[in-house]
């Protein structure tokens, strides 16, 4: 049979068998093929908008106009690159490029999602898919070999970026968005209660409770000795006494003294042991006391998030990181989109009761369960 060529529409022109064409609409693999590539156009991009965090450029060119000349010197970086990236940037819609004047401008709106404070700001996310570029090889063997690789392999990178993706979105939302989905936890708190943040990371959660309920206090656990370090660093830079951190497996959770309320942020579905850490949890709380679990907003069902628009970027992190960590210790794998149903029959199986699970107001990314030990338990 005569080869046949299809044109993907790309510089590139893809020779494939007869065999390999029969039946196939090639209008329809023109098209899929523009778009496979429109997704490796966005992987590029991403690297780009990191670069741009890395080098200060985004930052320098939300100042105003700039040529690259310009915005190098403003930088403090070498022009022939600058001049590379704001090409990029420019032919990928990032920037606007005037010719007559070449110079480069980032639109207000596109600065305000590239760069500052607001939860407006997505940049940082770009920072989550290079650092899961390095570990393509190692999944890709785990696909063969089973395991996966460990959360040491992660830092001290890991610990770094995941504060950047979690810091702007509590500081927006977590004393007012988040909280107030806990029913009457913030007066306990007000009043002055124990609280433990199980995965705490950076710690950077359990530092915003402190300060603003201080007569609460706050024990922040988490298995990554270098986040516990930022963690203590920030509650003293802040000048907190009642908030500590822990370098501690969340399995072994201490149950004496009890805990009124226990957090964890974004942390479940990367245990090994997610059933044990609940059952410990439930251990460690007062009868009646709270648990607020903030994690992945998805269905445990494929077929629920076949429209949800993050939900290729919410499985492929899990693949790279989420899932695999947990199967390098043998462990239960939940994914990042375990999803409501299965949290709430773990929640439900630990011996949490009267569970609820709320929107975060807008967080589509993420949700809110909520759950209590037995008022009649121990
Ligand atoms: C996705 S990060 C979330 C960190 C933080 N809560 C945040 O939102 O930024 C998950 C955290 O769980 C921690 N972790 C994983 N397994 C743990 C375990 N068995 N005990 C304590 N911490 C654990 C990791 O070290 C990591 O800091």
């Amino acid at each position: 049979m005569e080869p046949t060529t299809i044109t993907t529409g790309t510089t590139t022109d893809t020779t494939v068998t007869g065999s390999e064409t029969t039946g196939v609409d090639q209008q329809a693999a023109e098209a899929f093929g523009q778009e496979v590539f429109g997704h490796y156009v966005g992987g590029m991009l991403t690297y780009m908008i990191d670069l741009g965090i890395r080098t200060g450029l985004l930052d320098a060119l939300a100042e105003g106009p700039a040529t690259s000349h310009e915005l190098a010197e403003r930088a403090g970086a070498v022009e022939r690159y600058v001049r590379e990236w704001l090409a990029a940037l420019a032919t990928g819609g990032i920037v606007r490029y005037d010719p007559a004047t070449q110079t480069f401008e980032l639109p207000p709106e596109h600065a305000v999602c590239l760069t500052g404070t607001s939860a407006f700001n997505v940049a940082p996310q770009s920072r989550i898919t290079t650092l899961l570029a390095r570990y393509v090889d190692g999944v890709a063997d785990a696909f063969r070999d089973g395991g996966g690789i460990p959360f040491t392999a992660y830092r001290p990178e890991f610990t770094g970026v995941m504060d950047q993706l979690s810091r702007g979105i509590m500081d927006d939302a977590l004393i007012d968005r988040i909280l107030p989905l806990t029913g009457e936890l913030p007066d306990r708190l007000e009043r002055g209660i124990r609280v433990a943040d199980v995965g705490c990371g950076t710690g950077h959660a359990a530092n915003l409770l402190a300060r603003h309920f201080p007569a609460s206090t706050f024990v922040g656990y988490d298995i990554a000795p270098d986040a516990i370090d930022r963690a203590r660093e920030e509650a003293a830079a802040w000048g907190l006494t009642n908030a500590t951190f822990e370098v501690l497996d969340a399995t072994r959770l201490p149950v004496d003294p009890p805990f009124d309320a226990v957090f964890a942020f974004d942390t479940v579905h990367d245990l090994v042991d997610p059933r044990g850490v609940l059952a410990r949890i439930h251990d460690a709380l007062t009868p009646g006391g709270t648990l607020v679990v903030y994690d992945v907003n998805a269905s445990s069902d494929l077929a629920d998030n076949l429209a949800h628009p993050l939900a290729p970027f919410i499985y492929a992190v899990s693949t790279l990181h989420c899932l695999t960590v947990s199967l390098s210790e043998d462990g239960a794998g939940l994914g990042t989109a375990w999803g409501r149903q299965q949290a709430m029959l773990l929640l439900a199986d630990a011996g949490f009761e009267g569970v609820t699970v709320h929107d975060v107001p807008d967080d589509p990314l993420n949700c809110v369960y909520v759950g209590h030990r037995p008022t009649g338990d121990r």
